[in-house]
């Protein structure tokens, strides 16, 4: 036995309350900090935006890409984390009168995805004030999450695995050196990051955790229900590319022709499953996880999914 395996799951979570309290932070105080959006900065940095695959736009076209696909990012982000506390909400039952440490440190992710709904809805008010009118984001996200808590605890916990583990990427992208980035959307991503890394080790405690009390039927369920999961996020990616792709090209100042505007949309969407599914699916701490808990035959069912996602 190696010292990792010898820390205990009551130490874990302990340690996931250790970093909660360490790196808590104050909407106002550490991210705003009263500062507001400028319209010459980018929101999202390339690696992220992917504006490379915006081959027909200029620089300063590129980057109101950049600003929609920020916008859209904060209400993606607010959209998952709804589901996200009520299966975390729900799964603290199991330690109501169990482990205490453990119950504490899920109330903690509870709460501290509530703050993170609110700093979203913050940023997307502050980008409305500075961007066109127009803007869509149609999604319900209470409709979502009744969607997705439809499915097995099993399939959840792995797309929910999957998000909060792309956050770091997404943190770390965004701290290239990059002097045309917005350094309010840098502290988005970086004070984000900071309370979503513990959040993924609870996740995988939670999530191993769970996995042991399923039979092979079930578990083989779950990870078809996984993929659907993965199939209805993509298909709320491709109406937003859709909605973003329109609002580009009504408020871009120039005559954007039907093959530009179908290629822009293209890139959107490519730019979106980058973004919410690949960075995630692709993580190394994700595949090991993912691969410790289920077969060769369902971890090829899981890839061939995502494939057909290019
Ligand atoms: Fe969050
Ligand atoms: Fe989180």
């Amino acid at each position: 036995m190696n010292a990792i395996s010898k820390i205990s799951d009551t130490d874990r979570y302990a340690r996931c309350i250790q970093s909660s309290k360490r790196v808590r932070w104050d909407i106002d105080e550490d991210v705003i900090r009263g500062r507001h959006f400028d319209v010459a900065d980018k929101f999202l940095p390339d690696g992220l935006s992917l504006t490379d695959a915006f081959t027909t736009l200029s620089n300063d076209e590129k980057r109101l890409v950049s600003q929609i696909q920020g916008r859209t990012y904060a209400n993606v982000f607010g959209l998952v984390e709804r589901f996200i506390i009520a299966k975390v909400l729900e799964l603290s039952h199991d330690h109501w009168f169990g482990d205490q440490v453990a119950l504490e440190a899920l109330v903690r992710f509870s709460d501290e995805e509530l703050k993170h709904q609110a700093l979203f809805r913050r940023i997307d008010a502050m980008v409305s004030d500075v961007l066109p009118a127009g803007y869509r984001f149609d999604v319900d996200a209470n409709a979502v999450a009744h969607a997705v808590l439809g499915k097995s605890t099993w399939a959840v916990l792995a797309l929910t695995l999957d998000i909060e583990l792309f956050t770091q990427l997404h943190y770390r992208q965004s701290i290239e050196p990059d002097t045309e980035l917005s350094e309010l959307f840098k502290d988005v991503f970086l004070y984000h990051w900071k309370e979503e890394s513990q959040h993924a080790m609870l996740d995988e405690l939670e999530w191993v955790r769970h996995d042991a009390g399923l039979t092979a039927e079930q578990r083989d369920r779950a990870v078809d229900e996984f993929i659907d999961l993965v199939a209805a996020v993509d298909g709320i990616l491709q109406a937003q590319a859709k909605a973003d792709a329109g609002y580009f090209v009504m408020t871009c100042g120039r005559v954007v022709h039907e093959d530009e505007a179908r290629a822009i949309e293209s890139a959107f969407l490519k730019a979106y499953r980058w973004q919410y599914i690949h960075s995630g699916a692709q993580h190394p701490k994700f595949g090991k996880v993912l691969s410790s808990l289920i077969t060769e035959n369902q971890s090829q069912r899981i890839q061939a999914a995502l494939a057909t996602l290019q």
